[in-house]
């Protein structure tokens, strides 16, 4: 379901002091405006942004598709999605207007070069009048098959290069799925090298402008007392759990083609595990972080693909509940092919033969229709070692837990062991909570709001890197492959509505531990 996301009373005078640097004003090229990423999440973050004093007045937007929308009637769409997705207060009215305002719309085929030779006429007048002095943010917001189409153009259009060398800029966002196996995402590297310099191609993971995921590395790097135990010594294992209640919501031809795997575990949660796991940064900078993200990568055991089904379990949803409300099956979903062999669920051990690592492993679950949507690490530690409590076997005490929530609730908890009042030595676990919400009251920005006003002031850090891709990919292909040849051979099947198939427990309860509840 959408969030909508109710934007706080009218224009304050004077205007709020933006807590980050204000970019100047720039011209951003949506392809694909007509398409559901821009009216859900795009233009929805753009007015945030802009409503917060955090773009500029003369913050333009060029939209791009084939529907034939006029510059008004795009700025109609544009409104209705606010109305929508943000409850934009009726007092907005002049900065909704001044908003709308800077949005243009150009109604052609992505495939033909007269495309972009409008866009540029279009482009070149914005810089005098709305002030956007040749900076520009191409945003592909398209089917992935379109990336290499549009970045030819741009670049057979001469529209690829900064206008002004050394004063204006131009960046390429690229939306995920940054290809669908290692050979063809250096291939779309290849094609996008060849045009952009890689410094200014910016691969976007939503995942990595949340928050919380942000908050990771303040958690680990800005306390003393976390990262002397963040290591084998004192840490058992890990899990990382990106759970959905949604199924496929009318996407079935592009899950077929992707499944879990490719959409969630190549890039969101083998970031997570990169934040969670790498060594301290010199600094807080783009590339020292991303080096060391990248590291993490390289040192990830390849699965041994003999042994496969110790490392990997792959499940899909047949029909289930929720509450009183019937789920169909995956294989039932409209464009879903009634034999399909597509992974909903996924889960997989992994370890990382570092010195900070060495035998403790990693637990990745992610799947759709699971019985809730949240995103959690789990960091569980090593069980005391010696038995002090006389009656008390040292199996029944339960491990300390540490676990970040990404979302819902964003949030931290400490779970350790307490004695139960008025017993002679009875221990049980107790949590230490912290929320987020509870104690900041401003709400966080969303991922695109970040990651948009990030890569308009030229930071990079928070988006993925060209070999973290080829990292994951050199990973992930050998599984999806051996996946592909099993066909039905190994694929689980799990009630919609449940947290994945049976062999999915029985996979980690093999090495004597558990999946923790969420
Ligand atoms: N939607 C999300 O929440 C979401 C989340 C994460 C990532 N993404 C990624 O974002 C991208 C866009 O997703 P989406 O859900 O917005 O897709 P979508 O709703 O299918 O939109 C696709 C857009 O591309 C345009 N388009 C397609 N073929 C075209 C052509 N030949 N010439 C000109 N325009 C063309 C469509 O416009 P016309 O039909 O008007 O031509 C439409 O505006 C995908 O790569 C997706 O994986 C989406």
């Amino acid at each position: 379901m959408n969030k909508v996301v109710e934007i706080p009373r009218a224009a304050e005078t004077p205007p709020p002091t933006p807590t980050r640097r204000v970019p100047d004003p720039c011209a951003m090229v949506i392809f694909g405006a007509s398409g559901d990423l821009t009216e859900r999440k795009l233009v929805p973050a753009l007015y945030y942004l802009f409503r917060q004093h955090m773009l500029p007045e003369g913050f333009s937007v060029v939209g791009c598709a084939r529907t034939p929308y006029t510059h008004e009637r795009f700025r109609e769409k544009m409104q209705a999605a606010l109305k929508k997705y943000l409850k934009v207060p009726a007092e907005d009215g002049s900065f909704l207007e001044s908003f709308l305002n800077g949005l243009f719309y150009i109604a052609d085929d992505f495939s033909d070069p007269k495309a972009y030779q409008v866009l540029s006429q279009l482009l070149e007048p914005l810089d005098a009048e709305r002030g956007t002095a040749g900076r520009r943010l191409f945003y592909m917001a398209t089917p992935p098959s379109f990336f290499p189409v549009i970045v030819a153009h741009l670049g057979s259009a001469g529209l690829a290069k900064p206008k002004i060398p050394g004063k204006s800029w131009t960046r390429l966002v690229v939306e995920k799925p940054f290809g669908r196996d290692r050979e063809s995402a250096r291939e779309l590297n290849r094609v996008i090298t060849s045009v952009f310099d890689e410094k200014q191609v910016y691969r976007i993971d939503h995942y990595l402008g949340k928050e919380t995921v942000q908050n990771l590395l303040v958690l680990r790097f800005a306390n003393g007392i976390f990262e002397p135990i963040w290591n084998r010594r004192y840490i058992d294992h890990v899990q990382i759990a990106v759970a959905e209640d949604l199924g496929i919501e009318n996407r079935g031809a592009y899950y077929e083609e992707v499944g879990l795997t490719r959409d969630m575990i190549q890039n969101h949660v083998l970031s997570v595990l990169s934040l969670v796991a790498m060594e301290p940064p010199a600094n807080f900078e783009a590339t020292a972080v991303r080096d060391e993200k990248a590291k993490v990568m390289r040192a990830i055991r390849p699965f041994p693909l003999d042994r496969l089904h110790e490392y990997a379990v792959r499940g899909q949803y047949v029909e289930g509940w929720a509450g009183d409300q019937r789920l169909p099956a995956y294989r039932a979903e409209p464009k879903v092919s009634p034999q399909s062999t597509t992974e909903t669920f996924a889960a997989l051990k992994l370890n990382i033969d570092n010195w900070r690592w060495a035998d403790v492993p990693f637990y990745l679950r992610s799947g759709k229709r699971l019985p809730k949507r949240v995103s959690e690490v789990t960091i569980q530690f090593r069980r005391a070692p010696h038995l002090l409590f006389r009656g008390t076997a040292t199996e029944a005490i339960e491990p300390n837990l540490l676990a970040v929530r990404i979302q819902p609730d964003e949030g931290i908890s400490l779970s350790f062991n307490a004695k139960i009042p008025d017993t002679t030595m009875q221990i049980r676990p107790v949590k230490m909570d912290f929320r987020y919400d509870e104690v900041f009251t401003a709400s966080p920005p969303t991922a695109y709001e970040t990651l948009l006003l990030d890569c308009m002031l030229g930071d990079p850090m928070l988006f993925t890197r060209d070999d973290f891709v080829d990292l994951a990919w050199e990973l992930l292909d050998p599984v999806l492959n051996r996946w592909k040849e099993d066909g039905r051979k190994g694929l689980f099947f799990y009630e919609a509505g449940t947290w994945g198939p049976p062999e999915a427990d029985a996979f980690i309860e093999r090495d004597g531990r558990k999946w923790q509840i969420l």
